[in-house]
């Protein structure tokens, strides 16, 4: 098969959905891989690095006639021109927060895999994980410089000092974003509670933190009693392949302290409030109800080279499955297919169907 891989276009999006050891691996596993010219640079991984590899260099309409487009971030409008159909598109896609995009995608007859709804043997998201890694530890960095004075924020230290408490975060979920995220907020020293609608995931930070971490049932009155008084407050819930659940009203953001700081990084999905909507690594920051949002819906971005080391190792190996024999590959792994989100100008996707009103 010819597999294309992308430069991103996205706003500061320096990740590459491949290396050149993992084309190597492509090529050796017979395939023609297209590079897009100048698709790694920023992170450090020269255009003659790939054709060593064994990739033949292109422009971007070149990579674009490729069997299947292998990428990072969902297509933005001039990529999404240049789609063809029965072409496979295998990157990350949040079409529930997207339906123009799915529209597009199901008018172009394109086979696109979301990286974020592949599941593993456990039902867990293998292609997500990753990323949610980074982004949860990005999150508590995000939050302090929101809470930076010259950001908007209430200039709250979340570690605090001796003879000072430390800030208060209040986690919304309990799987991968936020487990890094408490990871990073209690390293610091911050006073942290985290809420989820699982009992086990509460059980388990439980046993792992003991009271270095609070745990609540995600509830309407649990929420609002953690957010009232949080300094940051992390969005982190997410039903698989589902728009993000809306824990927060405008009303409930406007009670917390002014120049309190909502990191949101289920953005991607929609986002946890009524009041998030989605930033750029350029304009990361927004002030509403006197509270310091951050959106930004490619979080790794900002750390293009380690979120692309541990992006393509992950995808890698189910890359040189649906480049072997994609249906065969879909068909003989259920947890591979419900990373199928639209083919054949459907959308294939249970979840996506509820939310985009099929
Ligand atoms: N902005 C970014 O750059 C970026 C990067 C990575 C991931 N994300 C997004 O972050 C979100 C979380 O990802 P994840 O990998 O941690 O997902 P995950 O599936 O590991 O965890 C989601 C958690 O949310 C919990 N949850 C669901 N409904 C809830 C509710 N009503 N209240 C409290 N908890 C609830 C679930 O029980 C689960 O534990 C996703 O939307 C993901 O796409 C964003």
């Amino acid at each position: 098969m010819q597999i294309g891989i992308v430069k991103e276009i996205k706003d500061h999006e320096y990740r590459v959905a491949a290396t050149p050891a993992g084309v190597a691996a492509l090529v050796a596993a017979g395939h023609r891989v297209r590079v897009e010219s100048r698709a790694g640079a920023a992170i450090g991984y020269a255009d003659a690095a790939y054709q060593a590899a064994g990739a033949e260099l292109t422009d971007t309409e070149g990579v674009y006639r490729a069997d299947l487009i292998f990428k990072v971030k969902e297509p933005q409008a001039a990529e999404v021109a240049l789609l063809r159909p029965g072409q496979w598109l295998f990157c990350y896609l949040h079409l529930a927060a997207a339906p123009g995009l799915a529209a597009e995608l199901m008018r172009g007859g394109v086979n696109a895999v979301a990286f974020e709804t592949v599941l593993d043997a456990a039902g867990r998201t293998p292609l997500l994980a990753p990323m949610s890694e980074i982004a949860g530890r990005l999150a508590i960095q995000a939050g302090m410089q929101a809470l930076e004075m010259k950001n908007g924020g209430r200039g709250v230290l979340l570690s605090g000092v001796p003879g000072v408490p430390p800030g208060k975060v209040c986690i919304l979920g309990g799987g991968v974003v936020a487990a890094n995220a408490a990871r990073i907020a209690i390293g610091i020293g911050a006073d942290v509670t985290l809420l989820d609608l699982d009992a086990n995931r509460l059980r388990a930070f439980d046993v792992q933190y003991g009271g270095r971490l609070k745990t609540r049932y995600s509830n309407a009155a649990n929420i609002g009693e953690c957010v009232v008084d949080a300094d940051l407050v992390v969005g982190a819930a997410y039903v698989l392949g589902r728009r993000a659940p809306r824990l927060l009203t405008r009303e409930l953001i406007r009670s917390m302290p002014a120049g309190a700081a909502l990191v949101d990084v289920a953005i991607d999905q929609g986002g946890i409030s009524e009041t998030s909507h989605a930033t750029t690594h350029s304009a990361p920051f927004y002030i509403e109800e006197n509270v310091v949002h951050y959106c930004v819906a490619n979080m790794p971005g900002a750390v293009a080279r380690t979120a692309s080391l541990a992006l393509a190792e992950a995808t890698l190996p189910y890359l040189l499955k649906l480049a072997a024999n994609a249906d065969a590959a879909l068909k003989a792994d259920a947890g591979f297919a419900a990373g199928l989100n639209i083919s054949a100008g459907r959308v294939v996707h249970p979840g996506l169907a509820v939310d985009l009103g099929f």
